[in-house]
């Protein structure tokens, strides 16, 4: 059975677009099926970076598809922005290679001047968004008053629907959030221009998805964010508007839950967070600023430092049930070089019982003590190992315990940003060979 789902197992950033990357080569089609432009994943080929945001990370490999998928909200403006730019780096030379759902939703002017005035309004309580709109064009999807990519090529819809959008919408932005109305003549001229710049990419992703199927191609899914920031699942209100789980790849791209063979989930060697909400083995210290400082831990999509802690076993197991986690890939292990030793959190505590699992009330969460175990740490840099058998014994015990607490395989190993910076102790796509 081909197909593999790459998911994060904690609240994103885990390295899953280095890992696509990665296993781009094994695949023929490569499909993000949720989220936006709020997502930045890394990929480094030799010295150079490139962060993609909308376009799935296979689009640096020549001779692969790569899918925008119906489950993903598209900012068309910023869209062509990222093509010029992997363009001009010299990546995606075959028009060919990328099909955009013409069911996918658009993020609309509105949606972004809305998700930042809302943050500003919240003050304090805000979310910590990316500011890119997401939360206001899926709430707009679900409320059957979204606009289309399909939508945009027909003149008269788009705009007689546009016209009743902004009525409501202007009144919102005006009335209550105190900000500037959106001017339809222009949103219409902008969309009827950048509309011409993406047409020949456009159209049925599902069906090429199920012909691929019937061909027996091999089907790489690319889950954006992570576990813990799920719409239904995550640690709501501080979570993204998507279902960011291996179910959605099904739902996102238009094949069926039993087309979903193989279920990585990226783990981080240690956890980070960006944007608000609660971290229970968050290190406001020290560690917390060594992680952050050896690990590069600045957001790929805004720039903000990313909250750092301890690998927490509550979140991993919880992803695990939620997505059927098959193997683990576990990332940035060679950042924990260097540390004396190595927490990994086995539970939390709360009101001196320890809870059975995630809890769903946020609050409860902020007050529960995480209980750790303590393995060994190391000093020698893994950062030109390429074989299990030249990691340090403390590394290999790491790895080993994690498997154990967890019940499953570790079956890549990543210790650097670039492509050869990774240890395959499974390839997902041969395991059920
Ligand atoms: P994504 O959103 O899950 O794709 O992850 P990001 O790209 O936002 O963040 C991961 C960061 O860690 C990027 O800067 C990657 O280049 C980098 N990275 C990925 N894997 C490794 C690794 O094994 N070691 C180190 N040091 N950096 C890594
Ligand atoms: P990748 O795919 C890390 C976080 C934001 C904020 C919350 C809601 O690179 O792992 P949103 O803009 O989605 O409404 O913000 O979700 N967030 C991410 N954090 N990695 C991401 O994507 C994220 N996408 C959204 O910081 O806390
Ligand atoms: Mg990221």
């Amino acid at each position: 059975m081909p197909n593999v789902v790459i998911v994060g197992t904690q609240w994103g950033d885990e390295g899953k677009g280095k890992i696509v990357d990665i296993l781009t080569q094994r695949a023929d089609t490569i499909v993000r099926f949720q989220g936006g432009p709020n997502a930045g994943h890394t990929v480094v080929v030799g010295d150079k970076q490139t962060i993609l945001h909308q376009i799935p990370s296979g689009i640096l490999h020549d001779g692969k598809k790569c899918i925008v998928g119906n489950g993903v909200v598209i900012d068309i403006e910023t869209l062509i922005q990222e093509i010029d730019e992997i363009k001009s780096q010299g990546y995606f030379t075959d028009d060919d290679a990328l099909l955009i759902s013409e069911k996918a939703h658009l993020i609309m002017p509105y949606h972004k001047k809305i998700d930042k005035a809302r943050e500003k309004l919240k003050g304090k309580n805000k979310i910590g968004t990316t500011g890119r709109g997401i939360g206001p064009a899926y709430e707009d999807k679900v409320g059957r008053n979204g606009m289309r990519i399909a939508d945009i090529f027909m003149d008269d819809y788009f705009k007689n629907k546009l016209n009743t959008i902004l009525t409501e919408k202007n009144f919102y932005l005006e009335k209550y959030l105190q900000d500037e109305p959106c001017g339809e003549d222009e949103i219409t001229q902008n969309f009827f221009s950048l509309r011409e710049k993406i047409r020949s990419y456009v159209g049925n992703a599902a069906l090429f998805l199920q012909n691929a199927v019937d061909d027996n191609k091999k089907i790489l899914f690319e889950g954006a964010q992570g576990t813990m920031l799920d719409i239904d699942h995550g640690t709501y209100p501080f979570v993204t508007s998507s279902n960011t789980l291996s179910a959605q790849a099904s739902i996102g791209s238009g094949i069926g839950p039993k087309q979903l063979n193989t279920i990585v989930g990226i783990a981080k060697a240690y956890t980070t967070r960006v944007g608000a909400g609660p971290f229970p083995t968050e290190q406001e210290n020290d560690t917390g600023t060594y992680l952050r400082d050896k690990g590069g831990e600045y957001g790929a999509t805004t720039g903000r430092p990313r909250r750092c802690g301890w690998f927490d076993l509550v979140t991993i197991k919880h992803a695990i049930n939620l997505n059927s986690i098959t193997h683990l890939t576990l990332t940035k292990l060679d950042v924990l070089s260097g540390l004396k030793s190595i927490k990994i959190c086995t539970g939390y505590r709360y009101n001196d019982s320890l809870l059975p699992g995630f809890p769903a009330d946020f609050t409860v969460l902020e007050k529960c003590t995480p209980v750790y175990e303590e393995v060994e740490g190391w000093d020698e840099e893994l950062t030109g190992v390429t074989q299990y058998d030249q990691l340090p014994g403390a590394a290999k015990n790491y790895i080993a315990r994690i498997e154990a607490l967890t019940g499953l395989p570790v079956g890549m190993v990543s210790v650097g940003q670039k492509r050869r910076q990774i240890i395959m102790l499974q390839d997902p796509f041969s395991i059920n060979d």
